[in-house]
């Protein structure tokens, strides 16, 4: 029976979408999803054989540190992986690199990697950036992806242990941690809890009013994207500066072990 691994780590769902239709191509026998979005799911440490599907966002460059985190927590037995980083428009920068490394780290194979382009988190309506995306045209390149993939984790007999992939060693340096957290507008506000149970790091508690510790914040944008009531906001100026600076569409970057 062929066993698809989907894991992805996803506050907006962009690196979900992608993770996804890969694995919709795969043609699974049996799925089984590892959403590390809120966490490691029970049971789900250990992986054994099948193939898996690998999506994370890009932060800085980087892989968000929450979803490296959490992936260290996994050990894959030479599990076949189809790695992926989704990225909104500026660029991925050594991300890709990073989760191939990470993935060999915890005993995945890496055979094909992929870099898409995602809504990016500070996109704000009339302000977009990477609005809407993944679209179609997003989707049926991640499509046919996954069954090139297919056909190279099953045709491929010796698997390079480095696969071609854009990005350098040592990897990009992080920026300074800038404690900073959206903020409540508390006439729209009606303490429904939603974006308590959606913050990926549980930043966010209820007392008298919301409160969002800046220290454990993200900055995903997950409660101002989904706020059913447009309470939360997050202003930074990056939202503006990547609206004007990466307008300029980019287009999905795949690479095949050889
Ligand atoms: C803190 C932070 C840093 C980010 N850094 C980058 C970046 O370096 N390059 C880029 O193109 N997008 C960057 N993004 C945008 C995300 O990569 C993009 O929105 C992605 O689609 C989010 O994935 P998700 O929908 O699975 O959560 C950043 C987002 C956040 C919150």
């Amino acid at each position: 029976m062929k066993t698809v691994y989907t894991i992805f780590f996803s506050p907006t769902h962009t690196s979900q979408i992608i993770a996804d239709v890969i694995a919709e191509s795969l043609e699974a026998e049996n799925e089984i999803q590892i959403d590390l979005t809120h966490g490691i799911p029970e049971n789900k440490e250990k992986i054994n054989g099948g193939w898996a599907v690998i999506a994370f966002p890009v932060y800085g460059g980087r892989i968000a540190e929450t979803a490296v985190e959490r992936f260290k927590q996994i050990r894959a037995n030479g599990t076949k992986a189809i790695i992926c980083v989704v990225y909104g428009n500026r660029d991925y920068d050594d991300a890709l690199v990073e989760l191939q490394d990470l993935a060999t780290a915890q005993g995945f194979i890496p055979v094909t990697a992929g870099a898409f382009i995602g809504e990016h988190s500070y996109s704000r309506p009339g302000r977009g950036i990477a609005e809407n995306r993944p679209d179609k045209n997003d989707i049926d390149i991640a499509f046919s992806f996954g069954e090139k993939s297919a056909k190279k984790m099953t045709e491929l007999q010796d698997i390079p242990p480095v696969l071609l992939i854009k990005g350098q060693r040592p990897y990009k340096e992080k920026g300074p941690k800038t404690p900073q957290a959206p903020i409540t507008n508390e006439a729209l506000c009606t303490q429904c809890g939603h974006c308590i149970d959606l913050c990926p790091t549980y930043a966010i508690s209820l007392g008298d009013a919301l409160v969002t510790d800046a220290n454990t914040c993200i900055k995903c944008c997950a409660c101002v994207k989904e706020c059913p009531n447009e309470a939360r906001i997050f202003e930074t100026p990056y939202t503006d500066l990547l609206h004007s600076k990466c307008n300029e569409r980019r287009e999905p970057e795949l690479f095949y072990a050889q």
